[in-house]
């Protein structure tokens, strides 16, 4: 009897294995032999294609010089660019040859009499230019600074006495001041009335400033460069 329960748990043993085989795995632990199943050592299924003689034959240290040597060419070439493209970008940006033209303006004096004004237009603004007569020079000099309100002397206002150049804009809020008019013989703002002398000095109203005097050099030929 002993020994048919042997045979029967035998087979049994048997089936399992079998059953386990069948369903592609590992025999169940404590099961004295594990069956490892579906595995064939024996063929090769990846076949790795032989690159050596692709290899390079040089050693380390040339490789890395060659390294190197695309990483500098690479930077050097993207800071050319970068290089270009700011020196571009600035060049539009800057002033062109038109707008420089205009930021200086040449007047030929010797058509401007004695005693006359003349206003001409800068950087879109007016500017007086007046040709003093001896008297006005003299009157110009004869104030006492101290009492003005923006002290200048005439001579720091006028390169040569007999040409008078400023900005004409009123020193209180930029209206264009009349020529020959006013209580002082010289301009006469009249948006708010501010009177200033033949000088261009504020003497009376609400202008804190004199007119103000631009820019401008004396050339050959009686001429005259504003900017
Ligand atoms: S703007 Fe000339 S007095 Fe006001």
């Amino acid at each position: 009897m002993a020994s048919l329960a042997a045979r029967m748990a035998s087979a049994s043993l048997n089936r399992s294995v079998r059953v386990a085989a069948a369903r592609n795995v590992l025999a169940p632990a404590g099961l004295a032999a594990q069956v490892r199943l579906n595995h064939n050592s024996a063929r090769e299924t990846t076949n790795i294609p032989d690159f050596s003689k692709y290899k390079s034959g040089s050693g380390d240290a040339t490789n890395r010089a060659f390294s190197y040597f695309m990483v500098g060419t690479t930077g050097a070439v993207s800071f050319l660019g970068a290089k270009t493209t700011v020196a571009d970008f600035l060049a539009n940006m800057s002033a062109s040859a038109d707008v420089l033209a205009l930021a200086k303006v040449e007047v030929d004096l010797s058509t401007i009499p004695e005693g006359r004004n003349v206003t001409i237009k800068w950087r879109g603004k007016p500017v007086f230019i007046r040709h003093r007569t001896a008297d006005e020079i003299d009157e110009a000099n004869a104030v006492n600074i101290t009492e003005l309100r923006d002290p200048q002397n005439d001579a720091e206002r006028a390169q040569k006495p007999e040409w008078l150049v400023m900005l004409g804009v009123c020193t209180h809020l930029g209206c264009v001041p009349i020529g020959e008019a006013g209580d002082y013989g010289g301009w006469y703002c009249p948006c708010h009335g501010s009177h200033y002398d033949i000088s261009g000095r504020i003497r009376k109203g609400p202008a804190p400033l004199n007119l103000e005097i631009p820019a401008y050099s004396f050339e050959e030929g009686n001429k005259i460069i504003i900017g």
